[in-house]
């Protein structure tokens, strides 16, 4: 899969631009605050029908201006597809597969498959279980159609049954809880299910390629906290049971306290957690080697690697590490982002792309 052509009107600090990206390497290099993270945000959007960065939508729109645009021409096994998507200021946005509006948001998905690296991503090495789970759901959404409605089901669930917890009306809460522990149960056991199976061949998949990148100096481990194991039928009943089990510590704490919201990954570096030992250039190289496992899943699936974008991801590598990381990634198409392409060895034989100020130079 490669994006071929991105066009951006109002987008952030662009009025009006266009890149052309090819297969293989693409440097888009510029200075801090040029719109270099802005165009690797939009090639996202394209994807996932959000941004990855947590923000009002509304705020991609271009300061004084009334709506954007994005619009992107990918290629992939199947023939070309192109996904815009217009940003208003006052309705909802619209979603467009092949010039044609969508009604629901999921189907943006899987149209342009990508895999996005930004600095923020060590949060997914540092930070809460939070940022770990929604790796997973990123990961899985793109790559099963069904994950993502499950989770939305679930999302959805979770809020009623924690209302319904926080009630004080005990006897309410008792008639009322086992009908929403089954549906609770359904949409949890698809979704672990499918964690399970990701993470199974995640954990290969990222120890091979850290070791890759560190030239074998470190292994990484990668595990889930499988509570919950077996056919999604089986992990139905298994759920279900521990539910029932929790009600009254759930009534006490007045919110539901097991469930896949509250798994965590456990990443470690030589036996070590990386989260609590690591150094900075440890967890940015375990925070990229998870994201190059997330691409060989996608290629297993899909027959063809997404499109890998490499925002801010050279700074804190060393340079063995880096023209390691380099090396590996030529073979799908990658768009790295960085302040100088010196930063990639070899830069003058990529394609590169100079932004400044919204502009390409
Ligand atoms: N809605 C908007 N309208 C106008 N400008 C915006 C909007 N949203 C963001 N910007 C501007 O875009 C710039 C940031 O761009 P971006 O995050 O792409 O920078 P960058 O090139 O990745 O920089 P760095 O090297 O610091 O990561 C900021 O100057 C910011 O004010
Ligand atoms: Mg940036």
């Amino acid at each position: 899969m490669i994006i071929k052509n991105l066009q951006l009107t109002n987008f952030r600090n662009y009025t009006q631009a266009e890149f052309n990206y090819c297969e293989g390497i693409n440097i888009v290099s510029g200075g801090n605050a040029q719109g270099k993270t802005n165009s690797a945000e939009a090639i996202f959007f394209l994807c996932t029908g959000y941004s990855p960065r947590a923000v009002r939508e509304k705020q991609v729109i271009k300061r004084g201006e009334k709506f954007a645009k994005i619009k992107g021409v990918a290629s992939s096994l199947y023939g070309d597809v192109t996904v815009g998507i217009d940003f208003f200021e006052d309705k909802n946005k619209i979603i467009k597969v092949n010039e044609v509006p969508v009604q629901k948001i999921g189907e943006i998905l899987g149209n342009i498959n990508s895999v996005f690296f930004n600095p923020g991503e060590l949060k997914l090495i540092q930070e809460a279980p939070e940022d770990r789970r929604r790796f997973l759901d990123v990961s899985l959404s793109q790559i099963s159609g069904g994950y993502f409605y499950a989770l939305q089901t679930y999302k959805k669930i979770l809020l009623q049954r924690n209302n319904l917890l926080k009630s004080e009306d005990r006897e309410l809460i008792l008639d009322t809880l086992p009908v929403w522990d089954i549906s609770l149960a359904k949409a949890g056991a698809k979704i672990i299910a499918e964690r399970n199976g990701y993470i199974k061949m995640l954990s290969p998949f990222a120890g091979y390629l850290h070791e890759e990148v560190t030239g074998g100096g470190e292994s990484l481990t990668v595990k889930g906290d499988y509570k919950y194991e077996g056919s999604e039928e089986e992990i139905f009943s298994q759920f279900l049971t521990a539910l029932s089990e929790r009600t009254e510590k759930d009534i006490e704490t007045g919110y539901t306290t097991v469930g896949p919201h509250r798994d965590d990954l456990k990443i470690k570096i030589n036996g070590v957690d990386v989260r609590v030992f690591g150094s900075q250039g440890q967890q940015r190289t375990a925070s990229i080697a998870l994201k190059l496992a997330e691409a060989e899943i996608f290629r297993e699936k899909f027959g063809e690697y997404p499109v890998l974008i490499l925002d801010d991801a050279m700074s804190e590598l060393d340079k063995k590490r880096r023209s390691r990381l380099i090396d590996y990634v030529k073979k799908m198409q990658t768009i790295i982002t960085c302040t100088e392409p010196e930063c990639v060895p070899n830069y003058q034989s990529y394609n590169n792309i100079v932004v400044e100020d919204g502009k390409l130079v």
